[in-house]
């Protein structure tokens, strides 16, 4: 143990909850044994031939070096065009974009520039677990606004109002969201607007999942709502619809003022994101995107197979995701989720999370991953949980 203890800001911060079975899962895996990964978000798929092209002409044509802080106008300018046909904001390509090395860096360049000791931040729980530790971070108070499996994850101005303080000050909010797959309706998000309003607070907006979202439900940008845009700071990743997890690239979506002060954190440490990077990002946003509904389609059949074969089992329930691409069945019985993961890990040799990683309120839930392998091993996964539980 090393004789200089950490600085106190860390002294709270847990390892993520993806890699609590990640390394025994390894291990098992290096000694030959089959281990079914359905535990990390990261999708198996690759990145598009396309796009990978677009990455190594860049590097062959020279964009090996420095790049501005906020990007390169060339994939700003694509993005701005994206932004406004997709998401209905209309972001100044010039100061309104902020190219990040992944949303999750970008979300902590927002939560940094942002809170601090005694601010309040709010997190809508089951809650992706980044958030709250990017809170802990900056040394602000995460406060759950916890939502129930009960009803259905329904969100409330009244439920965001009992958890408001004087000294709340930030809103981090998910559409859709992980773990519960809820994609907002326009009236929930008209409750978020008007209680972000009335408490006069900035939000940030994480829309990761916007493009896995299934039947008649409908991705709304929280930005687009009236008197949102110029409080929100909205983040967008490239790791999901574009399978380019490995790549590290997403963007900060706000009016430049708000951008300002994350800039800042970004110049004094990523300092920017590789330009061939942002060159095959070009590519990803102006080329073929078939690719992205192959994988929404997959996914949407996936989750009604695979939420039949838990519905199955006595005592589980499992609700169909509206999107994301999880699902969050709920399970009986007098284990917490934690050792039902080590038991399935174990016995089933298939790798979930468990959902108390996503906050109290999601104890009980283990979270299934239907994109981290390929639609048979899924299959064959939830056949191994389904055997053991049925015992
Ligand atoms: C809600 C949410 N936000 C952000 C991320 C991270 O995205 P990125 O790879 O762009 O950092 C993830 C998972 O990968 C996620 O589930």
């Amino acid at each position: 143990m090393s004789r200089w203890s950490p600085a106190l800001r860390i002294k709270n911060i847990q390892p993520p909850v993806i890699r609590m079975g990640g390394q025994r899962a390894r291990d098992l895996a290096e000694q030959g044994v089959d281990v079914i990964d359905l535990g990390p978000s990261s999708p198996h798929y690759v990145t598009p031939k396309h796009i990978i092209d677009a990455g190594v002409k860049a590097l062959y044509d020279g964009l090996t070096n420095h790049a501005p802080a906020l990007g390169i106008p060339e994939f700003k300018t694509a993005l701005a065009e994206k932004l406004s046909a997709h998401n209905h904001l209309h972001a100044d390509p010039e100061n309104g974009i902020m190219v990040v090395p992944g949303s999750q860096q970008g979300l902590y360049y927002a939560v940094n520039a942002y809170v601090g000791p005694g601010d309040e931040v709010l997190l809508v729980e089951p809650v992706w677990g980044s958030f709250r530790q990017q809170v802990e971070l900056a040394e602000a108070t995460p406060v759950s606004v916890s939502l129930s499996a009960e009803e259905e994850y329904h969100l409330s101005y009244e439920a965001l109002e009992e958890c408001a303080t004087a000294w709340t000050k930030l809103l981090i909010f998910n559409n859709p969201q992980n773990p519960t797959g809820r994609v907002y309706t326009r009236a929930e998000l008209e409750d978020v607007a008007r209680f972000a309003q009335d408490r006069d607070l900035l939000v940030l907006c994480d829309e990761t999942y916007e493009y896995f979202v299934y039947d008649s439900n409908e991705h709304i940008s929280l930005a687009s709502l009236p008197g949102m845009w110029e409080r929100t700071v909205t983040s967008f990743t490239f790791n999901k619809s574009y399978g380019m997890s490995g790549w590290r690239l997403g963007c900060m979506v706000a009016p430049g003022e708000l951008l300002d002060p994350m800039t800042r954190v970004q110049e004094y440490t990523a300092s920017f994101v590789a330009p061939f990077i942002q060159m095959a990002g070009v590519a990803a946003l102006r080329g073929p995107q078939d690719h992205v509904q192959q994988w929404r389609d997959e996914c949407r059949e996936l989750r009604l197979q695979v939420a039949d074969m838990f519905n199955a089992i006595p005592g589980v329930h499992c609700p169909i995701t509206e999107g994301t691409t999880f699902l969050f069945p709920r399970f009986p019985g007098g284990e917490t989720s934690t050792e039902l993961a080590e038991r399935l890990l174990n016995e089933a040799l298939v790798t979930v999370t468990p959902g108390s990683g996503f906050g109290d309120s999601g104890e009980g839930h283990l979270r299934v991953s239907l994109m981290r392998s390929p639609v048979e091993r899924v299959l064959e996964g939830v056949e191994r949980i389904t055997k053991v539980l049925n015992g």
